[in-house]
């Protein structure tokens, strides 16, 4: 009998080394220890992926693998987040929720690819995450079965170092830094210690992709940040693929204290639960593709679609990113993104990142029309029928129906 076989998406931190021993031990499956690299750690070298492999051949891994997903990640999966401008909840660029779609498609290629039985990944029980794995899972390989050892074995954090120390495992983890973090090249997401009362400000050390405004540069910096149809494709007119301007972006206008997010959110788990996250380039793409927008796209496309972005946002965030949903979501934003080609000019001070100039040579932003000049082209003998039957509808029912508001009180008068 052949033993049974399971990929686990490994990160290299506490959960998952521990869990390649505990799912060995406890559930009897040799384990593939599969990490997937999206830009999680923006100064990593081989050093620092075979350091993460090795780790889990010494927690008991049959083997160790780790893909090279960024540009993967970022051409499919982060540029649809930046042509939706999707914020979840008005304010999270989704940096967890855009990665575990694209580690899926790995894990099931790594499961097909050593005809493993299971996948495992080590999300809680309370988290979006494992919404996100699972669901996606169930998509795309219903076959394979889905273990969730972290959900199981009940560990707290200081039984998963003992868990650690008994079998040699080798963990950087200490009971100090009680953060819990997740990153990739959208950013970075901090949760847990101090922060879990939400009336604590966020502790200075949790932070890693932003300055304090106070330590900002003095000065005032610009950038210019090129799009064709809606993708980012040059900073400062240097075409840079998306998986690597976003790295350049983040030191830069991170540098400058922008880009942290403190809120409360809505897990899909029903949970409020206080969140930090730092993505100054991703906040800095998508004020700018909006700004963008606002030139190129024709008004009621834009208000339809501004609609259609919180459900994107909404949709994707709970975990639903393999579904027909987000896919007609995608087709509808594919086509306004036609001509949504350009630059945006965005200056960087002190605690900010403005927009302060936008341009597109087929913008619909016509000067003859907007201009209060000479020259101006708008015919203004139109207008006045224009606004008669626009409140036409509204005068008629001011007229027959509308109940007279209390009159305004007379002003006291001074002369
Ligand atoms: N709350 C975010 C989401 O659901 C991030 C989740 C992971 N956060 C973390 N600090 N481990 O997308």
């Amino acid at each position: 009998m052949t033993n049974k076989r399971l990929v686990l998406a490994y990160s290299g931190g506490l959960d998952t080394s521990v869990a390649v021993k505990w799912i060995q031990e406890e559930w009897g499956y040799e384990v593939v220890a599969l990490a997937v690299d999206v830009g999680q750690e923006p100064h990593a070298d081989a050093a620092y992926w075979n350091a993460i492999k090795q780790r889990a051949l010494s927690a008991g891994a049959i083997e160790a693998r780790v893909v090279d997903a960024r540009e993967e990640y970022a051409s499919r999966y982060v540029a649809n987040a930046i042509k939706a401008n999707a914020l979840y909840e008005g304010k999270y660029p989704l940096v967890s929720s855009l990665s575990r779609p694209v580690i899926t498609r790995h894990l099931v290629a790594a499961a097909r690819d050593v005809n493993a039985d299971a996948v495992a990944h080590g999300c809680t029980g309370k988290g979006n995450d494992q919404v996100r794995f699972e669901v996606s899972l169930r998509t795309l390989a219903p076959d394979l079965e889905v273990l969730a050892p972290v959900r199981v074995w009940g560990f707290s954090r200081a039984d998963s170092i003992a868990y650690a120390k008994r079998f040699g495992i080798p963990i950087t983890a200490s009971l100090e830094k009680p953060y819990s973090v997740d990153e990739n090249i959208v950013g970075r997401a901090v949760e847990c210690g101090a922060m879990e009362d939400p009336w604590n400000a966020p502790p200075d050390d949790i932070y890693e992709r932003t300055s304090a405004v106070s330590d900002a540069p003095k000065g005032i910096l610009e950038c210019v940040i090129g799009f064709e149809r809606g993708t980012p494709v040059t900073l400062d007119g240097v075409p840079t693929p998306l998986h690597l301007m976003l790295p350049e972006l983040d030191a830069m206008i991170g540098a400058y204290g922008f880009g942290r997010v403190d809120m409360v959110e809505n897990r899909r788990v029903g949970i409020k639960s206080r969140e930090v996250y730092e993505c100054p380039g991703a906040l800095a793409l998508i004020l700018a593709h909006a700004d963008l927008e606002s030139i190129t796209l024709e008004r009621d496309v834009m208000r339809e679609k501004s609609r259609l972005e919180t459900r994107w946002a909404e949709t994707v965030y709970d975990g639903l990113w393999y579904s027909p949903l987000r896919e007609a979501f995608d087709a509808f934003i594919e086509s306004t993104q036609k001509h949504v080609t350009g630059e945006v000019r965005l200056q960087l001070q002190p605690g900010q990142c403005v927009v302060v100039g936008r341009r597109a040579e087929r913008g619909l932003y016509d000067y003859r029309l907007a201009t209060y000049e000479s020259d101006d082209a708008f015919r203004h003998e139109d207008a006045a029928g224009f606004v008669r039957l626009w409140g036409l509808s509204v005068e008629t029912w001011s007229k027959r129906q509308r109940v007279e508001e209390p009159a305004v009180p007379a002003p006291n008068r001074i002369s």
